[in-house]
């Protein structure tokens, strides 16, 4: 049997990540559009890689349990990487939400089921959610820990308390950050490790670390990697103007 790498969201991000630690493991890639799983397969396979495409919808549990049980055909998933999303640009809030923050809440959770021991995996957030405010102790909890199928019943996810479509993504990053602290706990009874990244650009190196034993002591935390433009934002030139 061999190592596997469970990868969601065939996109560039994911195969920057996957090509600088997949070269030795079965890579299964899902994503909702098969043809983007494809397309990437098939330039990593001509590069040397060993590596299937599924068609999997991070918003279905069935899908990804679906996508989980193809891994496991090939052996123990002992890398995990979430890059499957959809931007403020391109989707209607309730699909932001479904996707990028309930879906990657259950992804967190069904993998953390079955992931190998001395496994790791890395979720892609975004600088987006550092550009909120602070929530509180009581919704940070409630993003954290309520249960998977409760979530988008959440007050602060109504219709009503969402302003627009970058605002339900800054939450469902938020909600990624805090979903990976919690499940750190839970991953971590396994001997395993999960993080996050939160890239403003392209950031593959420390994606790599967080999935190489070298990168062992480090769990439940992101990493905010923007060149600075979060920081310039709340106390730089990149401040917004008081409306
Ligand atoms: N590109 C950036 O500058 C940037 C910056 C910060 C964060 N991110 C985050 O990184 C992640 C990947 O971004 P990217 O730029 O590589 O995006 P991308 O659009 O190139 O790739 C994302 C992939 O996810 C797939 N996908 C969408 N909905 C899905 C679903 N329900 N189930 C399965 N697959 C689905 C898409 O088909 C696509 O192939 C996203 O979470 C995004 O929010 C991107």
């Amino acid at each position: 049997m061999e190592d596997v790498v469970l990868w969601t969201g065939a996109g560039q991000i994911g195969m920057a990540i996957a090509r600088r630690i997949g070269f030795d493991k079965k890579i299964v890639v899902g994503d909702k559009k098969i043809e983007n799983a494809r397309a990437i397969s098939k330039i990593m396979e001509e590069a040397g890689f060993d590596i299937i495409s599924v068609e999997t919808d991070i918003s279905s549990r069935e899908s990804i349990l679906n996508l989980i049980e193809e891994c496991q055909k090939y052996g123990e998933i002992t890398t995990f990487i979430n890059a499957a999303g959809v931007s403020p640009s391109q989707a209607s809030i309730e699909e932001i939400l479904k996707v990028d923050l309930y879906g990657t809440a259950v992804l967190l959770e069904e993998v953390g089921k079955v992931i190998a021991a001395g496994g790791a995996g890395v979720t892609i957030s975004s600088q987006s959610g550092h550009r909120m405010p602070q929530l509180g102790k009581e919704i940070d909890e409630q993003l954290a820990a309520a249960p998977t199928e409760e979530l988008l019943d959440l007050e602060v996810l109504q219709p009503e308390n969402i302003k627009d479509t970058l605002h339900a993504y800054q939450m469902a990053k938020r909600c990624n950050e805090k979903r990976v602290m919690f499940e750190a706990v839970r991953w971590g009874e396994k001997d395993a490790r999960i993080n996050s990244i939160s890239p403003g650009i392209i950031v593959t190196p420390v994606a790599e670390l967080l999935l190489l034993p070298k990168g062992a002591f480090i769990t439940g935390s992101d990493f905010l990697l923007d060149g600075g433009a979060t920081a310039s934002y709340f106390y730089g030139p990149l401040q917004p103007e008081e409306e």
